[in-house]
């Protein structure tokens, strides 16, 4: 069900992406999360639901190399079609998350989902598979929306995760901004920290840093609902390093 939101969605996310309508992304999360990524020259790189490429065409362009995987068809399609435009070498499969049989163990530096592991379902299986594809060493990131912050729909209200924190919620997303080119609906769940944390601890994933952007000064004056963000955090990254032990 939730490939088939993403695969009806395509026209309308690839607009948003691709033409600089996702403030969110481009003004918060992407600007810290990369700063938290850092250095990736020569680095082997696995895009985790990399959607339509945008944040893995970064990646390689920082000098990673990179693949991507999605288990949307069509996602998967206009990224290949970016690559044949602009051959970055970067590799794509069309795969679900939760089974990366496709790659060998202790194989990548880095293991990265930019703002989609809340639309796993299995996430304790999806993250228990980027350990087994890690490096000992290699570094887990990825961001989320805030687990404390984010607005859910329990029984068909919206609410704030902060007045129903406890216990997994799966819930619609409605994406219905102005800017969209047609509205769409994709499905997450909301989890607390502690499912996040005891998934990645299972793991031996060691949690080493957490982010909870900030948007950047250009994006308060191109985008001014960011401000929200200054007062409350949107999204939360975290880094994990696996662990020999
Ligand atoms: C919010 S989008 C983010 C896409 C991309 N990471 C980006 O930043 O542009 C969420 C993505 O997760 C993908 N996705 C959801 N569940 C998945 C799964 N089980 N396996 C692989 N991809 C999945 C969707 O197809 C969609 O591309």
């Amino acid at each position: 069900m939730c490939k088939k939101e993403w695969n009806d969605a395509v026209e309308s996310w690839v607009d948003f992406v691709r033409k600089g309508k996702d403030h969110y992304r481009d003004e918060l999360n992407n600007p810290a999360t990369f700063r938290l990524i850092g250095d990736v020259r020569d680095r082997l790189v696995l895009d985790l639901a990399c959607g339509e490429g945008y944040n893995t065409r970064i990646l390689v362009r920082k000098g990673a190399k990179v693949t991507g995987i999605d288990f949307s068809e069509k996602l998967i399609e206009l990224a290949k079609r970016e690559e044949a435009k602009e051959k970055l070498g970067i590799c794509y499969y069309v795969l679900d998350a939760t089974d990366l049989e496709e790659f060998s163990s202790n194989h990548f530096d880095v293991v990265a989902y930019f703002m989609s592991l809340q639309d796993i379902e299995n996430y304790k299986r999806a993250i228990s598979e980027v350990a087994r594809v890690l490096r000992n060493g290699g570094r887990f990131v990825f961001s989320v929306s805030h687990p404390c912050f984010e607005t859910i729909i329990v029984d068909g209200k919206r609410t704030s995760a902060a007045k129903r924190y406890f216990g997994i919620v799966k819930y619609p997303v409605q994406w219905k901004m102005e800017r969209l080119v047609k509205p769409f609906t994709t499905t997450s769940f909301h989890r607390t920290l502690t499912d996040y944390f005891d998934a990645l601890y299972k793991s031996k994933l060691v949690v080493s840093r957490l982010v909870e952007p900030r948007p950047t000064r250009k994006g308060l004056l191109k985008h001014p609902p960011l401000r929200e963000v200054l007062v409350r955090p949107q999204s939360i990254i975290i880094e994990s390093i696996k662990c020999a032990c």
